[in-house]
């Protein structure tokens, strides 16, 4: 309704119209009680005014009907307030089980993506219209902000750490994507383009790129390259723990904790390995850090991700 008039974005996610629903609840909230409050002090002014040069005012000895009215209703108000936002929230924070994943990584001054299969894009993100999307997200170097408005969606990008976001796009369409933190000397020129597309011609451009293969096949030739294969070996021979079928596994580590092996759990472990050894291993493997790039994590990642369990060989 508002899409003529540059003061309110288009909303183009499922989140857009809940984000909205509650907005315009507390916009109503506002001005009710800013009308009433003003009209009262008017009308009071007005009726109580002095009529004679020597008036006194009455003696008030305040009323608890008054009292309990004006703590209970706010009470009430602020609680649906809460409960109402936390909701929206719960709705954005969790993402559905069945998502179509892409990775972003956050840099001064532009945003990266790579497409599971093997696409990347700089400022520009495609994306198909009617599909659950999670983009994990991390930043290369300072803290940066995610923030598509016609989705109603943002969210700070953290170096060294991933954060999932999610959206669902109702509408085709081409939508303003910024950095909502300021970063730096270029930050206001952050900026980029979500571009919500038809399934089929997401599909049509999804065929068309990606020269380099999907990215957990870079990832498994960086595995090679960095000889990641000579200690992590398909059959338990090998000194360190076998990656098949290792994602989101809980595993035990040698201080007895128990964690779940998710894309920080690697990134970590690719990075500062001793932090979290699991139980029955040396800590031997050296650190990689400097050595792999925000896009080889992901590249990594996605391919131990790809490694489903394999049977295994019995060598004795
Ligand atoms: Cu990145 Cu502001």
């Amino acid at each position: 309704m508002w899409s003529g008039t540059p003061l309110f974005p288009l909303g183009a996610s499922t989140i857009a119209e809940r984000v909205d629903a509650l907005y315009f609840f507390l916009i109503a909230v506002t001005v009710f009680f800013s009308l009433l409050i003003a009209g009262l002090i008017v009308y009071y002014a007005v009726k109580y005014r002095r009529r004679a040069p020597d008036a006194v005012g009455e003696r008030i000895h305040g009323s608890m009907l008054l009292e309990i009215g004006w703590t209970v209703v706010p009470f009430l108000i602020t609680m649906v307030i809460f409960v109402w936002g936390a909701s929206v929230y719960f709705a954005m924070a969790s993402p559905p089980a069945e998502t179509l994943n892409i990775y972003v990584v956050g840099k001064q001054w532009m945003w990266k993506f790579q497409h599971l299969d093997g696409q990347r894009e700089i400022n520009e993100l495609h994306i198909p219209v009617g599909r659950n999307v999670k983009l994990i997200a991390t930043s290369e170097d300072v803290i940066h902000d995610f923030f598509v408005p016609a989705f109603r969606m943002k969210a700070d990008v953290l170096p060294g750490r991933y954060v999932n976001i999610w959206f669902h796009a109702t509408k085709p369409g081409r939508y303003h994507l910024f950095c909502a933190e300021y970063c730096g000397t270029r930050h206001s020129g952050m900026i980029g383009e979500v571009i919500v597309m038809e399934a089929n011609e997401y599909q049509e451009w999804l065929s068309g790129g990606g020269p380099e293969g999907s990215l957990a096949s870079a990832g498994e030739k960086l595995f090679a390259d960095l000889a990641c294969n000579t200690c992590h070996r398909p059959d338990s021979a090998g000194r360190g723990p076998v990656l098949s079928g290792l994602f989101g596994q809980t595993i035990t580590t040698q201080a007895g904790e128990r964690v779940v092996v998710d894309e920080a759990y690697i990134r970590e472990s690719i990075l500062n390995p001793s932090a979290k050894i699991t139980v029955g291993y040396q800590p031997i493997m050296p650190t990689f850090q400097g050595l792999v790039t925000e896009e080889g994590l992901l590249e990594l990642i996605e391919y131990v991700k790809s490694l489903k369990t394999t049977p295994q060989i019995d060598t004795k």
